[in-house]
């Protein structure tokens, strides 16, 4: 056990790690089956998706490879403000290639709008997201998430390579922070 368990910042377990264990193990065993015989490129969003996709690759009997793209969204900690901009471009190219992307969460949904608008322009053969949480207000894009691990609700989760300001991303579950902790309004 690590301090972060401790922090009184950590309220509610939303997700317990035996819960995240049964359905990226779903995930897997749904994703394996719909790419079977093609050989696929994980695309990790970082820092967030980095654990999810460990977890995640381990369960596809699939030959993959994986890459990593850094976004940033300018805003304050816990608000994305919709402008987009890249900070690490993936090292593959992309192009004929079946990819999916991983997700840690989709909340306004601009992130991946912005991504997905990036990597269909790279023509690969085939362009499909997995996120592991989708938030109610995202309800826009949930369409172009083919594979979701969890619909939640409107709030500020951490816990399993989810932050708020960097803290917290070794936790093994999935809890909701503390509203104390966030900025007025959210
Ligand atoms: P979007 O562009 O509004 O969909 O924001 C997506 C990104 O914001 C995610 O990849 C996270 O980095 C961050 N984010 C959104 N909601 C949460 C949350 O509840 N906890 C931690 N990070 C979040
Ligand atoms: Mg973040």
């Amino acid at each position: 056990m690590n301090d972060a368990h401790l922090d009184p910042g950590v309220g509610e377990v939303l997700v317990s790690e035996e819960q995240l264990r049964e359905r990226v193990a779903e995930l897997g065993r749904e994703i394996a089956a719909e790419y079977e015989g093609r050989e696929l490129l994980l695309v990790g969003v970082l820092k967030g998706a980095v654990f999810f996709m460990a977890d995640l690759m381990r369960e596809l009997p699939l030959f993959c490879e994986v890459d990593f793209m850094a976004i940033s969204s300018y805003g304050s900690a816990t608000d994305s403000s919709g402008v987009v901009r890249i900070l690490k471009d993936l090292d593959i190219n992309i192009e004929d290639r079946h990819v999916l992307v991983v997700e840690d969460i989709i909340d306004s949904g601009l992130t991946l709008s912005y991504l997905m608008r990036n990597l269909r322009s790279r023509a690969p053969a085939s362009l499909e997201v997995c996120a592991l949480f989708v938030k109610e207000s995202a309800h826009k894009v949930r369409k172009t998430v083919r594979y979701v691990g969890f619909d939640i609700a409107d709030r500020f989760v951490v816990g399993y390579g989810l932050d708020f300001a960097e803290r917290y991303r070794n936790l093994p579950y999935v809890a909701v922070l503390d509203d104390s902790l966030l900025p007025e309004g959210m």
